[in-house]
């Protein structure tokens, strides 16, 4: 794991009333390109007594990922930007530790938006809860969790059927490993790309993909033009850049593309340029859908039940890579761009 040892100080806050001590991790400066340990800080700060109304809660994993980029940046966007000089926000699993409300209690596991912390108080309407006969509890981040609803939206934004060839990139990650696996169960043909052959390795003989392969030691089109001759009817889009212009030339006629994600350019200080071969999508009159899975919110029981039952029943792997320590986040989220990650990247909080 790259070694992102941010640096620990104490608040001065005022309010000093109760000996819980948590430790969070705030931005301090906004990144250019890459971010590095520099930009953020580890904080200890010591919680308010619990009023009415408010459950405490003790995180257990977090989430790092790569949409939280986007929110570092300054400037409006889909997503708003998270704020100088306060904790950062994102998905976690925790424990009720104390509740003075009627809808939690002591003991119940919950899923928030309260992660790069390791306590905090929220409301009711601000948790969600979940089974403790699911474990680890890191799986609500990965498979049953928002990565896990974003490939299972994808496949159904543009209906991804048995006869389909679909091709996934950053295919050995959170999003890529369930799409394919569920690809997979719903009988496609499946191919993915990743960046090394220990995950071309896990693709193949864990997730049951057909062909895999490491889009970094050989142009990606000439992979494609290998290993899928006669073309692809889907493209599952993680990356964009390079990889959105190789397959925009494999696609058949009315293939359809799910527009998730655009990793290649997260960290990039200047917009490039888009894929040269666009005009694929008029002369093979292609779809390309954009996907934000806060959107399938309201699908989110259906998401449950579908994917939560394959789960159950051993058919759906949920790969991760566990980092621990509040310490280690801003490593595991930097990780993220270097390809540390096999499967979901989740930290552990000791
Ligand atoms: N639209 C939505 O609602 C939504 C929701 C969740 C996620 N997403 C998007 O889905 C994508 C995957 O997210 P995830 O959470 O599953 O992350 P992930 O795939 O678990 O982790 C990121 C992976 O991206 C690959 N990567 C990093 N930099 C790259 C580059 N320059 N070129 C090619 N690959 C690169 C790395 O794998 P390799 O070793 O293979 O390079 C890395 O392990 C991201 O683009 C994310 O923003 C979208």
């Amino acid at each position: 794991m790259t070694s992102a040892n941010v640096s620990v100080s104490r608040t001065h806050e005022e309010k000093i009333t109760t000996d819980i001590i948590s430790r969070e991790i705030r931005l301090v400066s906004r990144p250019k390109g890459m971010p590095t340990a520099d930009n953020f800080a580890l904080v200890e700060t010591e919680l308010e007594p619990l009023e009415d109304g408010q459950v405490l809660v003790r995180n257990l994993y977090m989430s790092v990922d790569p949409y939280m980029r986007g929110r570092m940046n300054d400037g409006k966007s889909y997503v708003p930007s998270f704020e100088l000089g306060k904790p950062l926000e994102g998905g976690a699993v925790g424990e009720v530790i104390q509740s003075r409300t009627q809808e939690f209690k002591a003991g119940d596991a919950v899923t928030s938006n309260f992660g790069w912390r390791e306590y905090f108080m929220a409301s009711p309407k601000e948790l969600h809860l979940v089974s403790h006969e699911i474990q680890p509890l890191s799986v609500y981040l990965g498979v049953l969790g928002m990565t896990g609803m974003t490939a299972w939206a994808g496949l159904n934004l543009v209906e991804v059927k048995a006869s389909d060839i679909i091709f996934i990139s950053g295919a050995a990650g959170a999003v890529g490993s369930v799409a394919g696996q569920l690809a997979k169960l719903r009988g496609c043909q499946v191919i993915g790309s990743a960046g090394s052959m220990e995950k071309v390795k896990f693709l193949r003989e864990e997730c049951g993909f057909d062909i895999a392969f490491d889009y970094k030691v050989s142009p990606i089109l000439e992979q494609l033009n290998l290993d899928v001759p006669d073309g692809i009817d889907v493209y599952f889009d993680n990356v964009g850049g390079e990889m959105l212009e190789a397959a925009l030339s494999v696609l058949r006629v009315h293939g359809r593309i799910v527009a998730c994600g655009g990793i290649s350019s997260y960290n990039q200080e200047k917009p490039q340029p888009g894929p040269s071969n666009l005009f694929n999508m008029t002369t093979k009159r292609l779809t390309m859908k954009g996907l934000l899975v806060r959107d399938w919110l309201d699908r989110q029981g259906e998401f449950e039940q579908e994917v939560g039952g394959y789960f159950r029943a051993g058919k759906l792997k949920n790969k991760e890579t566990v980092v621990v320590g509040i310490d280690q986040a801003v490593g595991a989220f930097i990780g993220l761009f270097e390809g540390k990650n096999l499967g979901k990247m989740v930290v552990k909080l000791d």
